[in-house]
């Protein structure tokens, strides 16, 4: 317990799958949480979180929005007062064959998963910089690592993420400002995502019979698995690490088994 105790955290996509642990596991573990979402269901997590003695606040939110962005920071200067830690965790998958995608698809993936990851750092900097000092957290995935069939505007926005997360952590580092930035790459979570992942699909998804399959640990990741990981990096646990990507996938990319 309390091993982000005394800090303000802003995590995006709160509302739901990875998004909505990382934020009960941020609170739970002492920080004043912010959870950001399109789905209004996210007042229910922070309601929920604080029903059991957490601090959290609900906020509308498409990351995709810098005016959002900026009124959202501005709105935690003036409440809290501070921020310490970011987790650009809001994300969508557009799925689709090359030759099919429209361009307008191609954009929504990236003003989501790229875009919204930009903003975010862009307008939480200065506030962070005042205390000198944050960890920012951004998820991208297995796939911003490798290719899929179906899925590259997918996979090219999480590739995006993961350099951009490079150059964040080299960019505060040239500055000394204290601020950390490194990325999460999960593998087959069980969360709503895989809904958009497979739309329409005829035959019913099933995850558990995919990770059997390709995962070494043979089971499929679930939110708290990656939450924890969003903790350990969020807290001063992991203050000599940055730049770095954590895969966190039961071995899928180290090899196959
Ligand atoms: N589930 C997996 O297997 C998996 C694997 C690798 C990476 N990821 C990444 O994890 C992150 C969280 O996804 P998840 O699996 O929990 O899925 P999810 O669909 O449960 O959660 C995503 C959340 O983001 C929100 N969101 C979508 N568009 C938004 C916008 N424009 N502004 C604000 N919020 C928005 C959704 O409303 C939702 O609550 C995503 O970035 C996703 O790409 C997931």
């Amino acid at each position: 317990m309390g091993r982000v105790a005394g800090k303000v955290a802003l995590v995006t996509g709160a509302a739901s799958g990875i998004g909505r642990a990382s934020a009960e596991v941020l609170a739970r573990e002492g920080a004043s949480v912010i959870l950001t979402d399109v789905q209004a269901m996210g007042e229910d997590v922070a309601a929920g979180i604080r029903k059991s003695g957490g601090k959290a606040r609900f906020v509308a939110h498409d990351v995709s929005s810098e005016g959002e962005w900026t009124s959202i920071v501005a709105g935690i200067a003036k409440t809290e007062g501070r921020l310490d830690i970011l987790v650009n965790n809001a994300g969508i998958a557009v799925a689709g064959l090359i030759h099919e995608l429209t361009l307008e698809q191609w954009r929504h993936q990236m003003a989501v998963n790229v875009d919204g990851v930009f903003l975010g750092v862009k307008t939480s900097l200065p506030l962070m910089r005042k205390n000198r000092g944050g960890s920012i957290v951004n998820i991208s995935s297995v796939a911003g690592l490798r290719g899929a069939a179906n899925l590259s505007a997918y996979c090219t926005s999480k590739g995006a993420v993961r350099l951009f997360t490079k150059s964040v952590a080299i960019e505060c580092a040239v500055m000394q400002d204290g601020i950390r930035c490194n990325s999460i790459h999960p593998g087959l979570i069980e969360t709503p995502i895989w809904g958009q992942v497979v739309p329409g699909a005829n035959e019913p998804f099933d995850l558990d019979a995919m990770s059997a399959l390709r995962v070494p640990l043979r089971r499929k990741g679930m939110p708290a698995d990656i939450a924890n990981a969003v903790l350990f990096l969020a807290s001063d646990e992991s203050s000599y690490m940055t730049g770095e990507e954590m895969v966190v996938d039961g071995g899928m990319t180290v090899g196959s088994t």
